[in-house]
């Protein structure tokens, strides 16, 4: 092991865990009263995802749960962050009807969790909209965000007293960009009004949500998880400077100015050609005070100044990743987490941080008996050693998930990429430990290498 520090070397009760999100792992699309989400209809639309993948079975979670959670116990976790399938509570969306099918099953995984002694930490949104809700226009439709309001509620209501951390969204960049910019993702809409008024619609059911949630339960612990990323001038020229600002409002403060201090960059008119759209009393809700911000952490960006870039990128030209990339070409940069942290401490100090995934991508292939994944260990020990440092230069840092438990279900790039610590045989549906499984064994229980 490479790891400058065991775990004895992060706060006590330093979350320590790994990630997924339902429509990844679960399946049963169609069974026990699950309504009909956005994912499943973008699926299910020819050529919009790799290989015509689907997550009507994905890694079979739902019926496998029990013992997926052991294996979650063999590895020795503290938390285990899942997300609810928002659709198989709420088939419609609205609060009514209920599906108390669905509901068992979140009851019967917050259960067996805690029986285990590891806490959960529940996302409510992981991109899987009840497509019902779609039909009304969905994130471009203020209603969704009441929806999402009660829908948090509710969740809060039935679940509140064993949950340990909530979080509202995941990643509503993607949601908004990914979803209603470049449509890679779904609903698949390709325009910049609509990304603008659904990340503006999901930042604020975001803010009646957190309020909703404390009204029924106020110790909850909630928190927004967001996908963030330094980015670098790849020298000092004044535009070079100023394209970094611009792609930092893109990439990071469109949301976290918003949640943290009630206002957006004022380079959303740049890139957008105008600010959006916000009525009176929207900034003070979406502003509410956090207990944890979640950070979803892949890599860097190096942006260049003028036209000359390789690679060019909107809203700003950026520079082609140098150095070892991923299977997901992402470049392996641990030294932008530690600079993220420091940054995020330093211009939002007001709220401790958890990062909520880091992770990556490789080409695993079985080699008898074992599942041989050293670079994805070297990634891991290299971003939990960013993460000390930043924490000994003095961030909050409260939590590490590893994103992912299993191989799973990669969005528009199917089950083509593997981000598990456990590799998962799409066909019988077996789980197979990698290295690194063994390797986050060995660190959480303080053992020498394997
Ligand atoms: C994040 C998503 C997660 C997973 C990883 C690789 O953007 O939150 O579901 O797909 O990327």
């Amino acid at each position: 092991m490479n790891l400058k520090y065991g775990v004895e070397g992060f706060p006590a009760e330093f979350q320590w865990g790994v990630a997924t999100a339902a429509y990844q792992i679960e399946g049963a699309a169609f069974e026990d009263g699950r309504g009909l989400s956005i994912w499943d209809d973008f699926s299910h639309t020819a050529g919009r995802i790799l290989h015509g993948d689907t997550g009507d079975v994905a890694c079979d979670h739902y019926h496998r749960m029990s013992a997926d959670i052991d294996l979650l116990e063999m590895l020795g976790v503290t938390h285990y962050r899942f997300s609810i399938a928002w659709p198989r509570i709420l088939p419609e969306g609205k609060v009514s009807p209920i599906n108390s099918t669905g509901l068992d099953f979140y009851q019967r995984l917050v259960d067996k969790l805690l029986e285990k002694g590891i806490t959960p930490t529940a996302t409510l949104y992981h991109w899987d909209l009840p497509l019902a809700l779609q039909t009304d226009g969905g994130w471009v439709n203020r209603d969704t965000a009441e929806h999402f309001a009660e829908y948090a509620a509710l969740m809060v209501r039935v679940l509140g007293d064993r949950v340990g951390h909530w979080i509202t969204h995941n990643e509503p960049w993607c949601s908004a960009v990914l979803g209603h910019l470049t449509g890679e993702h779904a609903p698949g809409i390709q325009d910049p009004e609509a990304t603008l008024s659904a990340a503006h619609n999901i930042l604020l059911s975001h803010g009646w949500a957190v309020r909703a949630m404390r009204a029924v339960r106020p110790s909850a612990s909630v928190g927004i998880t967001l996908n963030l990323n330094m980015i670098y001038g790849q020298n000092d020229a004044v535009e070079t400077i100023k394209a970094v600002e611009l792609q930092d409002a893109f990439a990071n403060r469109w949301y976290l100015d918003p949640i943290f201090y009630g206002q957006y960059p004022s380079a959303l008119e740049t890139i957008f050609g105008h600010m959006p759209a916000v009525l009176p009393d929207d900034m003070s809700q979406i502003q509410v005070p956090l207990d944890f911000l979640g950070i979803n952490y892949y890599f860097s960006t190096v942006v260049v100044g003028n036209s000359s870039a390789t690679n060019p990128a909107w809203p700003v030209p950026v520079a082609r990743p140098e150095g070892p990339l991923t299977a997901m070409g992402w470049p392996v940069m641990p030294q932008g987490l530690r600079d993220l942290l420091l940054r995020l401490s330093r211009d939002y100090p007001m709220v401790p941080l958890v990062i909520t995934e880091n992770g990556a991508a490789y080409p695993d292939v079985p080699s008898t008996g074992t599942i041989p994944d050293r670079d994805r260990i070297r990634y891991l020990e290299a971003h939990i050693d960013a993460v000390h440092d930043a924490v000994t230069q003095g961030a909050n840092v409260q939590g590490y998930y590893i994103w992912s438990f299993l191989d799973n279900f990669e969005w528009a790039l199917g089950y083509a990429k593997r981000f598990g610590l456990f590799y998962v045989d799409f066909d019988t549906l077996q789980r197979i430990p990698k290295e690194s499984a063994f390797w986050y064994r060995d660190f959480l229980h303080h053992l020498p290498p394997f």
